[in-house]
């Protein structure tokens, strides 16, 4: 990544600092260490290349140079309370949403809680992770990594990686070459604009409105790491109806009462057609 153009096409942002690496463990762990160094607000850390990248759950994420976009911001919030923490980690989703609609006209979606779909396959994951002190939140790094061009996901598949979740890239949906600097600064946009919106009602309703799979039946798996669908540990099941203002996830089931699943380590997959009761 050329880092001229990386600084260039940023100077409109009042960053609180960049840090760009060609190669790099996980942009998430570098935030963390600049956090315990006093990392400043909005300070971005950008990687062209991450050699142990971190997805959810304990799982691998792979960037690739030139394919895939990885970068993690630090947050302080201000906001007090629990129902923030979830919004905030939202806040990575919605708001790659938002540039791929905006900028690009791409339809994504959210997976609850904070995957990106396009065409019901992955193109983005957010890896949200806070710093505490005591009982209070300190800082929070929220990592994003997004599939660009169609190298980012052949190499998850060579490397004999079990996808969680069938994936996708930018380019498969736009049919041209995407500039993942500038995929990166509509991204930036939106995420500012966003940011200073998420304790208000309206942020939800966005969020409500991104939801993938709403209106139709879903299973939510406990995280247990492990990603065969085969086995019986979904926890619930239900049709999705909404969200409840602390993030939690609305499903009315079998018996018609609606249950809210709170948001944190779980899984969810739609229910194939057949199998619905
Ligand atoms: C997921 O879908 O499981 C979340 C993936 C998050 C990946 C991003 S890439 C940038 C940042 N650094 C990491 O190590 N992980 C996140």
């Amino acid at each position: 990544m050329d880092q001229n153009r990386l600084h260039k096409s940023l100077a409109d942002f009042h960053l609180g600092g960049i840090r760009y690496f060609d190669s790099l463990d996980s942009t998430n762990d570098e935030a963390m260490r600049w956090v315990e160094e006093g990392a400043p607000e909005l300070g971005l850390v950008i990687a062209a290349e991450q050699t142990a990248g971190r997805g959810r759950q304990g799982r691998s994420w792979y960037t690739i140079p030139g394919a895939s976009l990885a970068f993690s911001l630090v947050l302080y919030p201000k906001e007090r309370g629990t129902f923030i923490l979830p919004r905030l980690t939202a806040l990575g989703a919605l708001a790659v949403r938002e540039a791929l609609q905006t900028y690009y006209g791409i339809p994504a979606q959210i997976k609850w809680p904070n995957d990106v779909l396009l065409d019901r396959r992955k193109v983005a994951g957010v890896l949200a992770e806070a710093h505490w002190s005591g009982e209070t939140l300190k800082a929070l790094v929220l990592g994003i990594g997004i599939n660009v061009s169609s190298a980012s996901i052949r190499t998850v598949s060579s490397q004999g990686a079990l996808l969680p979740f069938p994936s996708t890239y930018v380019e498969a949906i736009l049919d041209r070459p995407v500039d993942p600097l500038e995929l990166l600064h509509e991204i930036l946009v939106e995420l500012i604009r966003l940011r200073s919106r998420v304790g208000l009602p309206e942020f939800m309703q966005a969020w409500e409105r991104s939801l993938a799979f709403r209106g139709e039946w879903v299973r939510i798996f406990q995280a247990d790491g492990s990603f065969q669908e085969d086995l019986p540990s979904s926890i619930e099941e239900g049709m999705i109806v909404g969200l409840a203002p602390d993030g939690s996830l609305k499903l009315r089931d079998h018996a018609g009462e609606v249950v809210a699943i709170r948001f944190g380590e779980v899984r969810l997959r739609p229910v194939p057609v057949s199998s619905q009761a």
